[in-house]
């Protein structure tokens, strides 16, 4: 017994000694951490219980079987954060670069497994070379049997992967196929031809950097929802963002305790300018609604003309939608478009109930546009919403103009409650186009025709840019103050709060393009 204990104490140790200490500092020395140090970081203190640690990769080509380090290249375990329970992986790139064997992968597999019958979230912290060269087809198959698992698991529970170092081609699936993904910037990357063969083949002279790094899958591709500066905010952004998720689609979101007061919001009465074509900081909106310093803000550098984020009111989880009139005047467009609508599916799919603030000029029109789809893009944001069966309100704070009105969880498209701003504008489209286009003969007949086209378009102004015509008829429920928006939203939030939708049984439906 004694023996097997040593035996038992020397290969735990071997496995937490990982690639060896010179390769650990150079893991410190590219300002990584190594898989152990970021487990630590992401858990509360103590909660961490390893499963697998003895694993050992069976190849016996290239003299592999010479080469065994304890785990393999990957930490798998449990723990929690903030009291819940987490199932999570990291690969550790000091042992055979982090990358994926195939034991690898039936460790990460089996975590996977253990968290959707525990129905709790997993997350995975990458940092691997790809597949395990030495192995061939058994890697592949070992990616491709966690890509069968990530689909399984997607709306089941959360899934979330951090990109802490290089994760390249087929790698970077399973990470897109979670609900969201946060990269480091300068050390991490996802490609899925690396720059090497982009020169090959395209002739481009790109860096990894610049290809796939944070900054560039934050800004341009929306590949990544948070581009983060070091390991440890990775790490504590992966906490905040888990704070607001229930544990699984059967669960509710936690609640943090809340006490009422006054929850009037003086300030945002003089938030909207007088002048129409003005724009204001949606985001100020915002942080006046939610409880203090409760908004997080997903993919907050792409697609910046929308806003999408978690946030709490009075206490509770809710994801937020917004138009931002400072970014292309709040306009719909393909990459708007497809940001939300996937961010409404994930806050569907773990009901967390949702607040869309409008002030949507319509969809941008033009070539680009359109030969990109922007119908389908569209579409898929009008489907996000039409299909949620999530408590959801909108507030209607400037315009809401064409078809963007319909698209941003309208009355029409099963929104719970829709208020109006008095600065509300709801018409088929602004004054000066539509009467540009109805008053035609009158204005070009007119003796002053620019003087008549003035006239015209303030007649049309008066008549339709405001929110009554749609409360006469019901499309919005009611037209209220901005500062007292929060309590409304608090109080209409509470009797949704066991809203039940029965949908018909299908199989799923078929989302556009
Ligand atoms: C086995 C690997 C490895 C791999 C790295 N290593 N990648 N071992 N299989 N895929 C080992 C190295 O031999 C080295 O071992 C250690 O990890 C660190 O690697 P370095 O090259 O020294 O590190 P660095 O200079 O930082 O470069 C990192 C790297 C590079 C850019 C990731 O190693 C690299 O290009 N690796 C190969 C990447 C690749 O082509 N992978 C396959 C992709 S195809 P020692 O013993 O010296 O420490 C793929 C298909 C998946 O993944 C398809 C799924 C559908």
């Amino acid at each position: 017994m004694a023996d097997q204990r040593k035996k038992l104490a020397e290969r735990l140790a071997a496995a937490r000694e990982g690639g060896g200490a010179k390769r650990v500092q150079k893991q410190h020395e590219r300002g990584k951490l190594t898989a152990r140090a970021r487990i630590e970081i992401l858990l509360d203190p103590g909660s961490f219980e390893e499963i697998g640690a003895l694993v050992i990769h069976r190849t016996h080509d290239f003299e592999m079987q010479k080469q065994i380090y304890p785990g393999d290249g990957v930490v798998t375990g449990y723990g929690t954060i903030h009291g819940r329970l987490v199932y999570l992986f990291a690969q550790d790139f000091t042992v055979f670069g982090g990358s994926l064997s195939e034991t690898h992968a039936e460790k990460i597999c089996k975590i996977m497994d253990l968290a959707v019958v525990a129905r709790a979230p997993f997350l995975g912290l990458n940092d691997s070379g790809g597949a395990r060269i030495q192995e061939g087809v058994r890697s592949l198959g070992g990616y491709a049997d966690i890509f069968y698992r990530n689909v399984h698991a997607s709306g089941v529970i959360p899934q979330i992967s951090a990109i802490m170092g290089p994760c390249a081609g087929g790698a970077v699936y399973s990470p897109a196929m979670t609900d969201f993904t946060i990269m480091v910037k300068n050390t991490s990357y996802m490609f899925v031809t690396g720059p090497n063969v982009v020169k090959t083949v395209t002739n481009e002279e790109v860096s990894a950097e610049d290809l796939g790094g944070a900054t560039t899958h934050s800004t341009k591709s929306g590949v990544t929802h948070f581009a983060v500066e070091n390991d440890v905010e990775c790490l504590q952004v992966m906490r905040k963002l888990i704070s607001y998720f229930p544990q699984n689609c059967d669960d509710k979101p936690p609640s943090t305790s809340y006490e009422f007061s006054e929850e009037m919001r003086p300030q945002l009465a003089n938030l909207i300018p007088e002048e129409s074509t003005l724009p204001y900081d949606m985001l100020e909106v915002i942080a006046e609604l939610l409880d203090e310093d409760s908004f997080l803000e997903v993919h907050q550098a792409f697609a910046q003309n929308i806003i999408t984020g978690f946030g709490r009111l009075a206490g509770k989880s809710i994801g937020i939608v917004a138009n931002q009139p400072t970014v292309l005047a709040g306009v719909l467009d393909v990459e708007s478009s497809r940001k939300a609508a996937r961010f409404v599916r994930f806050c569907d799919s773990f009901n967390i109930p949702l607040l869309v603030l409008v002030d949507v000029p319509g969809f941008l029109p033009g070539t680009d546009q359109e030969w990109n789809g922007v119908i389908m893009h569209g579409a898929k944001l009008l489907y996000a919403f039409s299909e949620a069966s999530v408590p959801r309100i909108t507030v209607i704070t400037r315009k809401a103009y064409g078809g963007a009105y319909d698209v941003m969880n309208s009355k029409h498209i099963g929104a719970d409650y829709n208020f109006a701003w008095p600065s509300a504008e709801i018409a088929v489209m602004g004054a000066k186009g539509a009467s540009a286009i109805i008053f035609k003969r009158e204005i070009q007949d007119a003796a002053d025709s620019a003087a008549k086209a003035i006239e015209k378009e303030k007649e049309y102004q008066d008549k339709f840019a405001n929110p009554f015509l749609a409360a006469e008829r019901g499309f919005i429920d009611e037209v209220i103050l901005p500062e007292e928006t929060r309590r409304k939203l608090i109080r209409a939030f509470a009797t949704i709060d066991r809203k039940s939708l029965p949908r018909p049984n299908r199989k799923h439906g078929n989302i556009p393009l």
